[in-house]
This record gives structure tokens, C-alpha cells and sequence, in this order.
């Protein structure tokens, strides 16, 4: 049997229009990542209301690297130019069959929230802006030829496919080249979505992977291709305009930069705070100390 997994992204247009040269659209970037069993084309139909407007995407075979080569249609539909603060009600799939219809609802525009009253209001009622997880997921995704995967991603639907579901990856997803993680989460990155960053309110967020430290064998290059990343990226969100906008700057990534327990794995080498063969360290003399640099303001 072939499972066919829908993955749905969507992006909040800005009201004011800005291109990004890498993005399609000028966007906090925050999609919700939703995944259904459904057959055929890749079509979204959503709306404010009613679900009047329809948006096409493509779809690509993800194939798992275990024994069975299990093979997945993933489905990856952008909806694009909606409100902020609106809430749009939405469901995916083609002539052969939708999925139930979710709600989700766009962030309010600017930097300037107010941020007590309402996060206690939104966490009351159970709402959230954003999820973040720091990697590892269903210990292992790849497990049972990524039968573990699937499921996990079904039980995660009731709140990824209402809320942004942003993520970095943990070694856990280490299989077959990260393939588990870069083809089921669909993040606004560079290389197969180890590493990228987005604005949402008051808020620069940067999701790094500490994991190109560890599993060299994929690469050595990541880790040079991330640390320019992340040294432009920083500098571009502490240029005053931006920072003035932006004053919070949060940084997610899967093992900890300093930690008090000795004997743990993670805390004897610390290879993503001082880098491997002391190169492209995150924190130090040796290199630009690039997060006192850019962030200890
Ligand atoms: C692993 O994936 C990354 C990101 O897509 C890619 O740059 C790298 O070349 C891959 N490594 C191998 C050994 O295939
Ligand atoms: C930072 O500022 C520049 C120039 O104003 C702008 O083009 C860019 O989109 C901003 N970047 C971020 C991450 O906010």
C-alpha cells in the first residue's frame, strides 16, 4: 500500500510588499505544517468562511532509506496574500476525497504586541502563535521503514494543522541523510531545511542544526554553509532598522551550547559551541565570536 501524505504550507503575506530573494513571498514564514492521507492532486480549498478559494501545489515521492524503500507522495501547497489576524478555515485533497476541515488563524500584524494579556488569553484558550520543536521526533522517524514516522505526523495533526510547526533537526533524525526529517517538514531553509530563520511579531527567530557537527560523514561543507548563514543572518536582523523592529532574537537548535552535567555525551565534546578541529565555532576567540557579536545586545 502507498500512503499518500499531504503536507500544507502556508505563508502570511505582509501587508506591505517586500520581496526576499529567496522566498516567494515576503512572510514571517510561519506555515503550519499539516499531514493527511489523501489521493491525487495537491489542492487546498480555504477561505475566511467559506472555503472559496482554491490553491494548487505539486507533489514530490519522498522515498524512505530502510529495507523496503517506501515510497510517499508529499504534498506541498503554498497559500499566499492572506490577512493577518484573520482566521480562515480550510481542507486538502482532490476529487477522490478531503480531509476534515481545520481552522487556523494568521498572527496580527506588526511588531508592537502587547504581550501579557495576550498570551494569558490565548494560552486560556488553548491558542498558541507558534510551535517550536528542537528536533527529535517519534524516536526514530525512520523506524519500521518510516511507519513510525507516519504515525507520528498523524498524531500531531490536531495541533500542527492549526498552528505554525517550526522545527530544527535532533540527531534522532540523523537516517539516511536527514531524508525523514528535510522531506516531511518543509521549513523556509537552505539545505534541505537544516537551518533558516523567520520573523514573527517582536521576535527574529533562527533555527540552526547543531547536528552538521556531529554527523560529518553527510558533510563538512554544512557546517561552512550554515556559519555564513548565520553570520549574515544575524547581521541582517541587528542592522538598527531591523533590530529597532525586532528587538528579540531566539535561537533554537537541538543540543545545548553550555551545559553543568559532566559526564553527559553533548557536554564532553560541545562541538557547536567550540566547533570541530576549532573551526566554525558559535562562541569563542578563536573565530568571530558571532553570538556575542550579534546578540548579547
Ligand atoms: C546530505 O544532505 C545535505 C543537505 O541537502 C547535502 O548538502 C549533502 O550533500 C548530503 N550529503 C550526502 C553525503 O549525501
Ligand atoms: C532587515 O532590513 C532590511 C533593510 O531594511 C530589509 O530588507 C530586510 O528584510 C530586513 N530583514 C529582516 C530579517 O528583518
Amino acid at each position: 500500500m502507498q500512503f499518500f501524505v499531504l503536507l500544507l504550507m502556508i505563508g502570511i503575506a505582509r501587508a506591505k510588499l517586500v520581496v526576499v530573494p529567496d522566498a516567494h513571498y515576503y512572510c514571517a514564514y510561519c506555515q503550519p505544517e499539516q499531514i493527511h492521507i489523501a489521493f491525487g492532486d495537491s489542492v487546498v480549498e480555504y477561505g475566511e468562511t467559506l472555503m472559496d478559494q482554491t490553491a494548487y501545489g505539486a507533489a514530490t515521492i519522498f522515498v524512505d532509506g530502510g529495507t523496503e524503500h517506501r515510497k510517499q507522495w508529499i504534498h506541498r501547497v503554498t497559500l499566499e496574500n492572506l490577512k493577518f489576524d484573520t482566521k480562515y478555515v480550510y481542507h486538502v485533497g482532490s476529487q477522490y476525497g478531503w480531509s476534515e476541515v481545520y481552522p487556523f488563524k494568521t498572527p496580527p500584524a506588526g511588531q508592537d504586541w502587547v504581550s501579557m494579556a495576550y498570551l494569558q488569553e490565548e494560552a486560556e484558550r488553548g491558542h498558541f502563535d507558534v510551535i517550536l520543536h528542537v528536533g527529535d521526533f517519534a524516536y526514530d522517524m525512520d523506524s519500521d521503514n518510516a511507519r513510525v514516522g507516519d504515525q507520528f505526523m498523524r498524531q500531531i495533526t490536531p495541533l500542527a494543522a492549526s498552528v505554525p510547526y517550526m522545527t530544527c533537526p535532533g540527531n534522532h533524525e540523523q537516517a539516511y541523510n536527514f531524508s525523514n526529517y528535510a522531506s516531511r517538514f518543509s521549513m523556509p531553509g537552505h539545505d534541505s531545511s537544516l537551518f533558516y530563520s523567520f520573523n514573527l511579531g517582536p521576535v527574529h527567530f533562527v533555527s540552526i542544526s547543531t547536528e552538521v557537527y556531529y554527523f560529518l560523514q553527510y558533510g563538512a561543507k554544512l557546517i561552512a554553509n550554515q556559519y555564513e548563514w548565520l553570520e549574515n543572518d544575524l547581521a541582517t536582523a541587528n542592522l538598527p532598522e531591523n533590530r529597532s523592529k525586532r528587538p528579540w532574537i531566539v535561537i533554537m537548535g537541538h543540543r545545548p551550547m553550555y551545559c553543568s552535567d559532566l559526564h553527559d555525551g553533548d557536554c564532553l565534546v560541545e562541538f557547536t559551541r567550540t566547533g570541530v578541529m576549532g573551526m566554525f565555532v558559535l562562541q569563542g576567540d578563536t573565530f568571530i565570536s558571532i553570538f556575542s557579536k550579534f546578540t548579547s545586545k
